[in-house]
């Protein structure tokens, strides 16, 4: 990996500011966490919020409180095209994953399968018999919409979907903090939700996760599991505030080659691991995210205007070789995808991309069904959208690291690739 300027894939930017506040938030302990909280249930308008270590934690957490609701059903439906924290926060919470197929256009459920999945084909058939109760036994605990790289999925459809079930919608908005739909805040539509706040969100305490949810019985058990759950020891948090120190340092793009030409770190990988830990927030973090409005808001209105940019740059190709995702525009995207459909030309980009240090990258590598440990056997389906999505997809950069002359060369960039 050469020595230049090399632009992460996304990023939101930690400041010195960022890590001072997180320190003094040391100080302050508890209180810290609570002033967090309040502005997280003032912003997103809901009863309960959470703060623990991470997205993963977060849905692991929530899934824990639905089964002890419902501790008949063990089954979570997810996108067959996501990322792999949420089948690994799924098992880890004891529970088994079911995998959806996608939309080919849209990033979303394939409603047509998921209607077959929560309906067997003996059931749709069936004439409705009206001394029947309209509920029947539903192995299904809970569905987990994604809203990926802060595309909204579709709410709506998905409530008119489960309107006669107890299965319980947790929208994943790991990567669409402050991200709205027809004004509705993504996050506030499900049963429960969670937001990540790892690197490259739209948001970053290093780590953190946060859980909403507008449902009294769910936030009771979540508030009793999480009175259980262990605060970070001071190894831990000695490890939080020196990450904290090398993501200010080395995600700017003037040293990100040295993180990136580093193997061992695993930058950019999706990774299938369901034993991660499983923490409180840590007043550090809370400290970190003081000023958090006004800071997701001026990071969403730079990737806003990006996203802009790749909009009219990749309408203007008019080539059959791309195709972007429906509702990249009015979303607020923490990276552009687009399908690129030729392999040889997909691998061009992303090769030279990398060698230019472009900040082009593939999406997630596979479908979930494909991740091994999961077992690989679920019957009766396959996810050929979901596979070609990890075939095709690549993301361009709309974090506020990227300077108008990184635009530029991108742009040369995919002109050139497309006129080859
Ligand atoms: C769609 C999605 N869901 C869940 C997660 C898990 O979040 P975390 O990395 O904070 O555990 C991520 C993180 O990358 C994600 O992208």
């Amino acid at each position: 990996m050469p020595i230049r300027r090399t632009l992460p894939p996304a990023a939101a930017p930690i400041y010195p500011r960022d890590i001072l506040s997180g320190l003094s938030g040391l100080r302050h302990g508890r209180q810290e966490l609570d002033r967090f909280k309040t502005g997280l249930k003032d912003y997103f308008g809901v009863q309960h919020c959470f703060l623990v270590s991470s997205g993963r934690a977060a849905l692991t957490l929530i899934l824990r409180s639905l089964k002890d609701l419902k501790p008949d059903a063990d089954q979570v439906l997810i996108p067959a095209y996501t990322c792999y924290s949420v089948p690994s926060a799924i098992v880890r919470a004891g529970l088994k994953v079911q995998p959806c197929e996608m939309d080919p256009n849209k990033l979303d459920f394939d409603y047509t399968q998921l209607s077959r999945l929560l309906l067997p084909p003996a059931k749709l058939h069936e004439p409705a018999k009206p001394n029947k109760p309209k509920q029947t036994p539903n192995p299904f605990l809970a569905i987990v919409p994604a809203h990926l790289y802060g595309i909204p999925a579709d709410m709506d459809r998905l409530r008119s979907l489960l309107n006669d079930t107890d299965i319980a919608i947790v929208e994943d908005a790991a990567q669409a903090m402050g991200a709205r739909k027809n004004g509705k805040l993504l996050g506030t539509l499900g049963d429960a939700s969670f937001f990540s706040l790892g690197r490259g969100k739209a948001l970053s305490t290093v780590e953190g996760g946060i859980i909403l949810t507008n449902r009294e019985d769910i936030a009771r058990r979540i508030s009793s599991f999480l009175n259980k759950t262990p605060v970070y020891i001071p190894f831990e948090l000695f490890k939080l505030i020196i990450e904290a120190v090398v993501l200010n340092l080395f995600t700017h793009p003037t040293l990100f080659w040295l993180p990136k030409s580093l193997s061992i770190l695993k930058l950019g990988e999706t990774v299938y691991d369901p034993s991660f830990k499983i923490r409180r927030m840590h007043p550090f973090q809370a400290g970190m995210a003081q000023n958090w409005q006004r800071r997701l808001k001026k990071f969403q209105i730079i990737r806003k205007e990006c996203a802009k940019f790749w909009s009219k740059l990749t309408e203007g190709l008019n080539t059959n070789e791309l195709s972007c995702i429906k509702h990249l525009v009015e979303s607020d995207v923490i990276r552009f995808p687009i399908s690129i459909k030729n392999p040889s030309l997909r691998k061009w980009i992303l090769e030279l991309s990398n060698q230019k240090g472009l900040g082009i990258m593939p999406g997630y590598p596979d479908s979930i069904d494909a991740v091994p440990a999961l077992g690989g056997f679920f019957p009766d389906k396959d996810f050929p959208v979901a596979k070609q999505y990890a075939r095709q997809i690549i993301t361009l950069p709309v974090h506020p690291y990227v300077t108008k002359s990184d635009r530029a060369s991108i742009s040369d960039f995919i002109l050139k690739a497309f006129s080859k």
